[in-house]
């Protein structure tokens, strides 16, 4: 099985074609880096492959799983972004509380502490 597989990607943002028929496959254990220039598309194709937007055309699949079953497979991904997400005027914990809240998490006060303490920030 492969970590990543994509077939026939195309994303356009309206008339502008950003993606055009982009196939690649990265496979399971592989340290893979893809590089283009500025605007070339880059950050587009991961957030197709996350779920944030939706392709034009063309086929996804991460782990197996097609990408319109992503939240089958939320839990075995992970994507730091280079830009920071976060609020800054909320604590760590306010902000956890809070992204738990949008994404219907339950989640209590003591396992909120408990996964700060495990990354070193309570
Ligand atoms: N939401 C959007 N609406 C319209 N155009 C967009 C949108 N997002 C990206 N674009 C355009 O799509 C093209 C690709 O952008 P993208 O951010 O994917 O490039 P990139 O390769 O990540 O660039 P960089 O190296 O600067 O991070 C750019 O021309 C950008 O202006
Ligand atoms: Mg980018």
């Amino acid at each position: 099985m492969n970590a990543i597989e994509v077939r026939g990607l195309k994303k356009s943002f309206g008339a502008k074609e950003v993606l055009h028929e982009v196939n690649l496959t990265v496979e399971q254990g592989e340290i893979f880096g893809f590089l283009g220039r500025n605007g070339a598309g880059k950050s587009t194709l991961i957030q197709i492959l996350t779920g944030i937007t939706q392709a034009s055309a063309g086929t996804v699949a991460l782990l197996g799983e097609p990408a319109d079953r992503l939240d089958a497979i939320k839990r075995r991904i992970g994507v730091m972004p280079d830009t920071s997400n976060l609020y800054h005027d909320m604590t760590a914990r306010a902000f956890l509380e809070y992204m738990a809240g949008l994404s219907g998490v339950r989640v209590s006060k003591n396992e909120i502490l408990d996964l700060l303490g495990r990354v070193g920030l309570s």
